[in-house]
């Protein structure tokens, strides 16, 4: 039995291991000498292994942003037992045109975890989405609600590469590249295509995942913050090759072109038993992002938040940024300083994963999930603002217990029918700025 179901039986989980770095080329194989040498595709390779490659980007890409990888593994992904078949899906939506889209700001309360079995892929919810896979542009943005680890089946996304962000229980996700686990606080990235199965070593999870369908995730520039912080490359950590030798009745399922589709397999597909390469998952404690901030006066845009980012063709315009809300000092003098209020041009998805969220004092619960499209106007609520006006900023101020985090795009982010019908969404979350009433007092008339 391997390790990794052994593991979501309750047995002592090998302590896995992993390699350091962003984007790294690395080399790994879990049999010795399972990795060619010399070339990608020998004309037999050791141990009776088929070379496979996996592309995350177009062949010809420019090498700093080219993605691909060397898979040497037992069977050809081609080996199907029966051709895939659609699948039908309650809470997963693929697409998005055609949704309506609402200027009023919208929130949820965190949705339940589901009484009925539910694995990883049963439990996606999805909260809306913007751009489509077909052109490779914009996300979907979803929840995953799940009790059961999944055993004999496994999922790819053709669509996008996955962003998952753990809430609550922690994820253990067998992948052809090897096995990597991710608790709350921790996010874990999944390549566009790469075949896994997710077990939950606490019996239960939520969390958010973030589809992205452009271009790969990558560390932002940095300007003229210098060669360090925010995130750090060498604390992304990719784990080691991996396999199981398993067979029996099995499920794959796909998702392409915003649709669900299940073949059967008749072996495992986690049957990589070396590759090289920098198309490969990772995961990366956010605890671990260093926090920049004004150490004068005034709140910096937040793109000083940026975690990762996904490109778009124009430059300084991502299709999608992740960017989050860590614990961290205030320091800014005579400066207001919890998020001011604005209206952006980009479309901001907020999630909260730990703890309380500085810019709303109450309604905004882990597990839940705020969506503020272009131009709708927010910020702090009233409570909140009122706190701010009577704070000493001759202190520095710790905002200590709190991971929020935002996926944020250039175009529309459309909400699902069915999240719109969801009993957790807030009717009365805009009511969080009534109490924001008329300050103004010009000087009395002459
Ligand atoms: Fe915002």
């Amino acid at each position: 039995m391997s390790t990794a179901i052994a593991a979501a039986e309750g047995a002592a989980p090998a302590p896995l291991q992993y390699l350091q770095g962003f984007g790294n080329h690395f080399a790994t194989e879990a049999l010795p000498g399972a990795l060619p040498q010399g070339r990608n595709s020998p004309q037999r390779c050791p141990y009776g292994l088929y070379a496979e490659q996996l592309s995350g980007t177009a062949f010809t890409a420019p090498r700093q942003t080219n993605r691909r990888s060397w898979l040497y593994r037992i069977r050809p992904a081609a080996v199907l037992a029966r051709p895939f078949r659609p699948l039908a899906h309650r809470g997963l939506a693929g697409r998005f045109e055609g949704l309506s889209v609402s200027p009023n700001p919208l929130r949820w309360s965190p949705p339940p975890i589901p009484r009925e079995p539910a694995d990883f892929v049963d439990g996606l919810l999805t909260l809306g989405g913007t751009g489509s896979p077909d052109s490779h542009a914009g996300c979907g943005i979803h929840w995953y609600l799940a009790n059961r680890s999944m055993r004999d089946r496994f999922f790819y996304d053709a669509d996008g590469e996955l962003l998952i962000v753990p809430q609550l229980g922690r994820l253990r996700v067998a992948t052809e590249l090897g096995t990597i686990e991710a608790a709350p606080q921790e996010v874990l990235l999944i390549p566009r295509g790469l075949r896994f199965r997710v077990e939950l070593p606490d019996g239960q999870a939520r969390g958010y995942v973030c589809e992205s369908f452009g271009a790969p995730m990558r560390l932002p520039d940095l300007g003229p913050i210098g060669s360090n912080g925010l995130a750090n490359p060498r604390d992304f950590q990719t784990p080691v090759a991996w396999y199981e030798d398993r067979e029996g009745e099995m499920e794959l399922v796909a998702k392409l072109g915003g649709e669900l589709w299940s073949a059967a397999l008749d072996h495992s597909p986690l049957d990589v038993v070396a590759w090289h390469g920098n198309n490969a998952p990772c995961k990366y404690d956010l605890r671990r992002f260093n926090t920049m901030g004004s150490v004068s006066y005034d709140h910096p845009d937040p793109s000083i938040f940026l975690v990762l980012q996904a490109l778009s063709d124009t430059p300084g315009v991502d299709s999608v940024d992740f960017v989050i809300f860590p614990p961290r000092w205030l320091a800014g003098e005579d400066t207001f300083r919890p998020p001011w209020f604005h209206r952006n041009i980009a479309s901001e998805c907020m999630g909260l994963i730990h703890g309380v969220y500085d810019a709303k004092a109450d309604g905004f619960e882990p597990g839940g999930a705020s969506l503020h499209n272009c131009m709708t106007g927010h910020g702090p609520d009233a409570g909140t603002f009122e706190r701010a006006l009577s704070a000493d900023t001759r202190k520095p101020q710790r905002i200590g217990d709190t991971m929020a985090f935002m996926f944020e795009t250039r175009t529309l982010i459309r909400p699902t029918r069915l999240a719109l019908e969801l009993p957790q969404l807030q009717p009365d979350y805009a009511q969080c700025w009534h109490g924001l009433t008329k300050r103004f007092s010009p000087p009395a008339a002459q």
